[in-house]
């Protein structure tokens, strides 16, 4: 099938390669030049993991990248959104979206054969009916399930692991006005015969990527409550309590056989410093502004942001415990990412505590293994160091503060004690064990 993908972000290129992967001709449109440049050249604008190695595979041979929407539609059957819609403080912003919409409509005026126009940015539930489509019958001057069809189709890729999502994906969403749009993106994705695929309305589509997303970050805001309950209630550990919980069958299944399965999911039931990212933040925040515009509370959901927006506060609430005052005590901060895996620091509980750590005075030494330079970019009029390893950042400081759970970090128990005056550890995803120094505190404690 020939596709053309509007928007070479993280999920338009992603989607783009993977696509070309799994056999389709694919042509990827952005109005960044520099941009379509470096992709036709195999050099991909973002790191992702086998994201070079895939698009090296398949450019100039079944996928290409281009600055002209107009051929790249004219050329194609199936045309994938996935531009920007980034959260304007208010609700998220749909410029991007409104902009692609007119200019695919006005080449499907163009077009002589059924084509499909498919969202796939996260846009909150009644955007692709009640924008995309309009402007596309308005700009066309066409019949949206006459003349061309309009679905949608969310995205459940995480950062680090996006190719990998991709290629083997837990279900697939396949939203349309109707069964001729609903056929057309199920062949796109026919390979993944054995994947559930989920066919339904556009709107629906839609709330299925905001609730999926709402429900993880739920689940770590709820983790974080109990958690800072256990450290207030004391004598207990919040980790501990939530392995107990964990071994709920219902959480995590006994088989016929007495083996117990472990799903992925508990990691989101721990407590720790709070979620960051470029999706949940954005995501929560966007569907309680839209819900609360419809006239709904959206209680739970804000208590979610409003926890998440105090995690990073417990972290300093715990230094302050040995530290009152801060002024020129030596801080280190181990991981700047707002998760491993990821140079990505949108979000990122890093980002408050050091601008707190800063104003109280704290004299700071960072280290991330790949987000040093993101950091720099943030921070470029603030006085902060940096390090090239975890041997080099902890020398001589008074504490350290583990905000990223790198597998690296494993090795600090033996590097701190190994230090002549062994500084406090502050733990703030509960990686190490709680024993490992003497002067440990963790969240949940
Ligand atoms: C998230 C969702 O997990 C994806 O399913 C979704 O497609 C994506 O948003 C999106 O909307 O595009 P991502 O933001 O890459 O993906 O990151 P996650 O790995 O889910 O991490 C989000 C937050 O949850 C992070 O702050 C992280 O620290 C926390 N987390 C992550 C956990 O607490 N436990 C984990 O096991 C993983």
């Amino acid at each position: 099938m020939k596709i053309s993908v509007i928007g070479t972000g993280y999920v338009g290129l992603v989607s783009g390669v993977c696509l070309a992967e799994i056999g389709h001709d694919v042509i990827c449109v952005d109005k960044d030049k520099t941009k379509v440049d470096q992709i036709n050249l195999g050099k991909s604008p973002i790191y992702e993991e086998g994201l070079s190695k895939l698009l090296t595979k398949h450019i100039n041979s079944n996928l290409k990248a281009t600055i002209n929407l107009h051929a790249a539609v004219m050329e194609s059957s199936l045309t994938i959104i996935a531009v920007g819609t980034p959260y304007d403080g208010d609700a998220i912003d749909l410029q991007y979206i409104e902009q692609v919409s007119k200019e695919i409509g006005e080449t499907l005026k163009d077009k002589k054969t059924y084509h499909v126009v498919v969202v796939k940015s996260t846009v909150v539930p009644g955007t692709t009916d009640e924008i995309v489509l309009p402007l596309l019958e308005k700009y066309s001057g066409k019949k949206a399930g006459l003349d061309f069809g309009v679905g949608m189709n969310p995205e459940f890729l995480r950062e680090g692991t996006a190719i990998a999502d991709f290629m083997q994906p837990d279900r697939i969403v396949l939203g349309g006005i109707d069964t001729k749009t609903q056929y057309k993106l199920d062949q796109a994705y026919a390979p993944f015969f054995d994947t559930d695929k989920l066919k339904t309305d556009n709107k629906t589509a839609e709330m299925i990527k905001y609730t999926s997303n709402a429900l993880l970050a739920t689940l770590i805001s709820f983790s974080n409550e109990i958690g800072n309950l256990c450290a207030t209630l004391g004598d207990m550990d919040a980790l501990e309590v939530m392995r107990g919980v964990h071994l709920d069958k219902r959480i995590s299944p006994i088989l016929k056989n007495g083996q117990r399965i472990s799903p992925s999911i508990t990691s989101y039931l721990e407590a720790g410093c709070g979620f960051g990212g470029s999706c949940f933040p954005k995501d929560v925040k966007a569907l309680i502004s839209h819900g609360m515009d419809a006239g709904e509370k959206m209680q739970l959901l804000s208590s979610v942001m409003n926890i998440n927006n105090d995690q990073p506060k417990k972290v300093l609430n715990l230094l302050s415990k040995h530290y009152p005052k801060l002024e020129n005590k030596k801080i280190a901060i181990l991981g700047l990412a707002f998760k491993p895996g990821t140079n990505d620091m949108r979000e990122s509980p890093a980002i408050p505590i050091i601008n707190d750590l800063l104003y109280k005075k704290a004299i700071i030494n960072a280290y991330d293994p790949v987000a040093q330079e993101e950091a720099k970019k943030i921070f470029c009029t603030k006085k902060i160091t940096y390090s090239k390893s975890v041997n080099e950042v902890v020398k001589g400081v008074d504490a350290v503060l583990l905000l990223t759970r790198w597998q690296e970090f494993e090795a600090l128990p033996e590097i701190l004690n190994a230090c002549e005056k062994i500084p406090l550890l502050i733990d703030g995803r509960r990686m190490l064990s709680k024993n490992c120094l003497p002067r440990y505190e963790g969240i949940g404690i």
